[in-house]
C-alpha cells in the first residue's frame, strides 16, 4: 500500500487545464486499490498571496467542489483543509524550520521568482517550502504527484525529512515526487499555457451561456468558411481533441479538410461535447457550491480521519524532542 499525497492551493476555480493536467490524473491514482490518497486544500499556503478571507473561503469551496464533482472518493481517501489541522502542520513547520538551512530557502527558484514579481514579500513566502515539507511528512506520504514547477520543493521536503531523521531519530518516510512528464500543457484560448493568471482559461463549470462566450474567444485564423482548413494548426481542433474520443476526432478532422465547415461550427461542437462529457460533473459542482452543508460534511469526515494520523505523528515527534 502506497500513500499518495498532494496539496492544491485555493487560488481560484479549477479550469480545463487543471482538470486534465492535475485533477483527473490524481483521481485515477486514487482509484488504484493499492493506494491510499491524501488530498488537501493548501489554504495556509494561499494566505501567502491572498489576504481576503472571503475570497479564500470561496476559492476553497470551489476547489473542493471541483474535486468531488470530478469523482474524488472522499470516503475511501482523505480529503481535508490544511487550516482545519493547522496546529499539527504549523507545529511541525517550526521544528523543521529549525533544521532548514537559510540558504536553501533563499536560493529556492519559486521564492526568487515570487520575490521578484510580488510587492508583498512576506516571511510566509520564504518558509513556504518548509510548511510544504510538514504537510507531506506529517502523513508519512511515499509519493507526491505534482507539476514540474514543484520539483525543487519536493527535493527540499526530502532533504528536510532526512535531516530530522538524522538529528532527532528515524521517524519520517522520505517522500518522492511523482512528476508525469507525459502530461501535456493544455493551451488556453489564446494558445499560451492555460492559466488562471493569464485569464485565458475555459471554466467548464460556468453556465452554458458564459461557457460558450469563453469558447467563442478561442483564437483562429481568417480562413473563409467555404475553404478547407488545416486541423493540425487550429486551436479549436486541438482543444476538442483533448476531450473527444477517436471517432469524434476523426469526424471533425474530415469536416475541416472538406471545407464548408467554419470555426464557429467547431466551437459549437466543442461546447456541446463539454456539456455532454462533463454534464454530470457540472451538476455536482453546482450542487456542492449551493449546498455548503453537504460539502462541509465530506470535509469534516476527512479532517477527523486526517487528525488521527497527524496527531499520532506529532506524538512521536514530541517524544523524540523530549517535550512529552
Ligand atoms: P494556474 O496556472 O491556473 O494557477 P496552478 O499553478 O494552480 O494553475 O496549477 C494547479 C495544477 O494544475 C498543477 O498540478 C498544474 O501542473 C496543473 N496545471 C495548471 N495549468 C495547466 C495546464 N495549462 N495544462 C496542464 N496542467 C496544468
Ligand atoms: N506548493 C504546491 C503548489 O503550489 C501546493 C502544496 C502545498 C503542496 N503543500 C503541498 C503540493 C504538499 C504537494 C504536497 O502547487
Amino acid at each position: 500500500m502506497s500513500r499518495i499525497l498532494t496539496g492544491i492551493q485555493a487560488s481560484g476555480r479549477p479550469h480545463l487545464g487543471n482538470i486534465l493536467g492535475a485533477i483527473e490524473p490524481a483521481i485515477k491514482l486514487s482509484q488504484n486499490p493499492e493506494n491510499e490518497s491524501f488530498l488537501f486544500i493548501a489554504d495556509l499556503h494561499s494566505l501567502t498571496t491572498i489576504k481576503n478571507p472571503d475570497l479564500l473561503k470561496e476559492n476553497t469551496k470551489a476547489v473542493a467542489s471541483a474535486w468531488l464533482a470530478c469523482g474524488f472518493d472522499a470516503e475511501k481517501n482523505f480529503f481535508y483543509r490544511q487550516s482545519k489541522l493547522a496546529h499539527f502542520h504549523t507545529e511541525l513547520l517550526w521544528y523543521l524550520s529549525c533544521l532548514t538551512p537559510y540558504p536553501m530557502l533563499a536560493n529556492a527558484h519559486s521564492f526568487k521568482e515570487k520575490s521578484d514579481k510580488l510587492s508583498d514579500v512576506n516571511a510566509g513566502l520564504f518558509t513556504y517550502p518548509v510548511l510544504q515539507a510538514a504537510d507531506i511528512i506529517l502523513y508519512q506520504a511515499h509519493f507526491v504527484p505534482v507539476g514540474k514547477d514543484q520539483k525543487q520543493h519536493l527535493e527540499m521536503s526530502k532533504d528536510i525529512a532526512a535531516s530530522f531523521n538524522r538529528v532527532f531519530g528515524e521517524l519520517f518516510v522520505l517522500p518522492e515526487s511523482l512528476i508525469n512528464e507525459q502530461i501535456m500543457t493544455i493551451p488556453g484560448v489564446d494558445g499560451q499555457k492555460m492559466s488562471k493568471s493569464y485569464n485565458n482559461y475555459i471554466d467548464i463549470f460556468l453556465s452554458e451561456k458564459e461557457l460558450y462566450k469563453q469558447i467563442k474567444g478561442i483564437v483562429t485564423d481568417a480562413t473563409p468558411l467555404e475553404e478547407p482548413k488545416n486541423p493540425d494548426t487550429c486551436l479549436v481542433f486541438k482543444l476538442y481533441s483533448l476531450i473527444a474520443d477517436e471517432s469524434q476526432i476523426a469526424e471533425m478532422r474530415q469536416k475541416y479538410l472538406a471545407g464548408g465547415y467554419g470555426y464557429g461550427h467547431a466551437k459549437k461542437e466543442f461546447l456541446d461535447l463539454i456539456l455532454d462529457k462533463y454534464g454530470n460533473q457540472r451538476d455536482l459542482f453546482d450542487y456542492y457550491m449551493a449546498d455548503s452543508a453537504a460539502l462541509e460534511a465530506k470535509l469534516k469526515v476527512g479532517e477527523e480521519k486526517a487528525a488521527d494520523i497527524a496527531s499520532d505523528t506529532m506524538k512521536k515527534v514530541r517524544t523524540l524532542l523530549k517535550f512529552d
